[in-house]
């Protein structure tokens, strides 16, 4: 039997994820352990590796995630800084696969590696996003020094107020992150509420700032789920410069400079 990292493709993936890893990390987003990844990388796998024996027990999952059925999901490790992720992903994150019936999962390569403990949320999203048919293979959480600073100030815990005013700062920032952005209350990490409440905003957004906490990215692709929260991260970034320049509240581009951009990219 060939080794899990003879398969090329999943390895590319590998790559990519550790890439977005070390940018966290420089970014100054990923404080210690700050911060999961999770991929779905099934389509990527044989069927010979999709059957691959577990190395631990079956875990109960928190709800049956019928659409992730035999999945297959790289996953961070809790506790595992992002830093190493990007050196050694197999040594701080493992292949995951969700029992047929979705109810349970195991782990199944390369080490015996302990999933995040936002694993819930993570596989409640794909569960989700899967059910209605969204293409969707990553889910990104993170934790932006910047944009966690805006979910301190009360004006800005309003996702309309907040979407336009990141979006007025810059036009790419309302073309890369077209569906703009929602907000969750303050939850405790790492549980079912923070995930159901998070999956709510997923029904109109794919990127979801946490209160106090962190911002959680969904897509078809990491590399464009860390540019949309970097887009943000860059709108925010202006607008603290523009007010320190100024003193006073930032004019942003108007509503009619910000529509006029939804013909001109076909958003
Ligand atoms: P883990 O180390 O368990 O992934 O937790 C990090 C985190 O950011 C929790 O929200
Ligand atoms: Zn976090």
């Amino acid at each position: 039997m060939k080794q899990i990292r003879d398969n090329e493709a999943l390895m590319a993936e590998i790559g990519r994820i550790a890439e977005v890893a070390g940018y966290l990390w420089t970014k100054g987003w990923a404080e210690r352990n700050g911060g999961n990844i999770s991929v779905n990388v099934t389509s990527l796998l044989s069927d010979e590796e999709r059957s691959l024996p577990a190395l631990t027990p079956a875990k109960p999952l928190p709800e049956r995630m019928t659409a992730l059925s035999g999945h297959v999901f790289y996953v961070t490790g809790t506790g595992k800084r992002m830093r190493y992720v990007a050196q050694a992903p197999f040594e701080n994150g493992a292949l995951i696969r969700v029992s047929a019936d979705g109810s349970s999962y195991e782990l199944i390569a390369e080490q015996p590696i302990l999933p995040t403990s936002e694993l819930p949320s993570h596989l409640m999203m794909h569960n989700y996003l899967r059910a209605q048919g969204r293409d969707n293979r990553v889910v990104l959480h993170t934790h932006p020094t910047d944009l966690i600073g805006m979910t301190h100030c009360r004006r800005f815990l309003d996702s309309d107020v907040l979407t336009h005013l990141l979006w007025s700062m810059i036009p790419e920032c309302r073309i890369i992150v077209p569906k703009g952005i929602g907000i969750v209350p303050y939850e405790i990490p790492g549980t079912v509420e923070l995930a159901h409440a998070t999956i709510r905003q997923l029904e109109r957004h794919d990127v979801v700032f946490w209160e106090k906490h962190g911002i959680l990215a969904v897509g078809e692709d990491i590399i464009e789920c860390f540019d949309a929260i970097d887009t943000l991260s860059k709108s925010a970034q202006i607008y603290f410069s523009a007010r320190l320049a100024s003193g006073e509240e930032p004019e942003g581009m108007t509503q009619q400079q910000l529509n006029d951009l939804v013909p001109a990219f076909g958003l």
